[in-house]
């Protein structure tokens, strides 16, 4: 049977990711929005390039949940995008509200999914998603770590003209303002970055990668970031349906690896049909397990201050 991705908001994270899985003919696609209009008109231009991708998905639109129903992962895009000089944390409040309300819909009409979940401030949103839909935590999985990674890879493969392929980096925490670059993990061609960039290069792509979504929230003004944020999902995707089977750094429930309990934080897992495979525990110093513990401190926080 072909399989079938729901994608929650038809806003550009929702369509660019749509557009994606259809040119990879990776699965059927249906485009959800509140708006009327719009994720039918989005899904079905969509829908009329597949056959120049030679892509035989199915594409459509729709503003009725039910239509989620025997999707195999339903990606959650919808909510408030940041405008410049926002934190992602200060869309907490309105979108946990959005999220709350998708999270039951989801759990009524298609209780067997896996969800990624993409609104921000991500872990929290996915943290909520998961509470409120009382899915098993392995199949509630945010998506920050693989974009903020491909973002500090796209600045060592720039800074040191490399192929992006030779460039491994990765970025752990929650994907907000105390995300944590691992450049011990961080190597050109085999070669740690240390070897390769000096101390104040590898900080400032440190800082860069931080800043990563601000910035370009900053040039866009009137919205953030979606063809890396996209193509990150579909990362996922691509190892959900084992077709690829990677380490990648996603936001997941912690029950102790890390040394932290009880909250969803980016940690390198592998993930498979039923979702998170395996939580890959890495040999940190003292300094970064610390990074790690404040980032999903921060999390935390930000996850008591909604009320279920
Ligand atoms: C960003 C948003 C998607 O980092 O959080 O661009």
């Amino acid at each position: 049977m072909r399989r079938k991705i729901a994608i929650i908001g038809a806003g550009n994270v929702g369509t660019t990711t749509a557009q994606l899985i259809a040119e990879r003919d990776l699965a059927d696609v249906v485009l959800i929005d509140i708006v009327e209009g719009i994720p039918q008109g989005k899904a079905l231009d969509i829908q009329e390039a597949c056959p120049l991708w030679n892509s035989e998905a199915k594409v459509w639109g729709t503003n009725d949940f039910r239509e989620i129903g025997d999707s195999d992962i339903v990606v959650v895009t919808a909510g408030l995008a940041r405008k410049p000089g926002m934190s992602r944390d200060d869309l907490l409040q309105a979108n946990a509200e959005i999220i709350k309300d998708i999270a039951v819909k989801i759990r009524e009409v298609n209780p067997e999914c896996i969800v990624i979940v993409v609104t921000n401030p991500m872990d929290a949103m996915t943290q909520i998603t998961q509470r409120v839909s009382e899915f098993p935590p392995e199949r509630v999985i945010g998506m920050g770590g693989v974009l903020d990674s491909s973002r500090m890879r796209t600045f060592i493969a720039l800074e040191t003209g490399s192929h992006p392929e030779d460039v491994r980096a990765l970025v752990l925490g929650g994907h907000g303002d105390l995300m944590v670059p691992l450049p011990r993990f961080t190597e050109v061609k085999g070669r740690p970055i240390t070897e390769v960039l000096d101390e104040e290069k590898i900080k400032k792509i440190v800082e860069r990668t931080r800043n990563g979504g601000a910035e370009i929230v900053g040039l866009l003004k009137t919205g953030s970031a979606y063809y890396a944020p996209a193509a990150s999902v579909v990362e996922m995707v691509e190892n959900i349906f084992e077709i690829k089977d990677e380490i990648i750094p996603c936001s997941v429930f912690l029950r102790g690896e890390y040394g932290i309990d009880g909250v969803y934080t980016g940690v390198p897992v592998r993930l498979y049909a039923q979702g998170v495979k395996e939580i890959v525990e890495l040999d940190l110093t003292e300094e970064e397990k610390k990074a790690l513990f404040e980032s999903s401190l921060a999390v935390k926080r930000l996850v008591e201050k909604i009320s279920l």
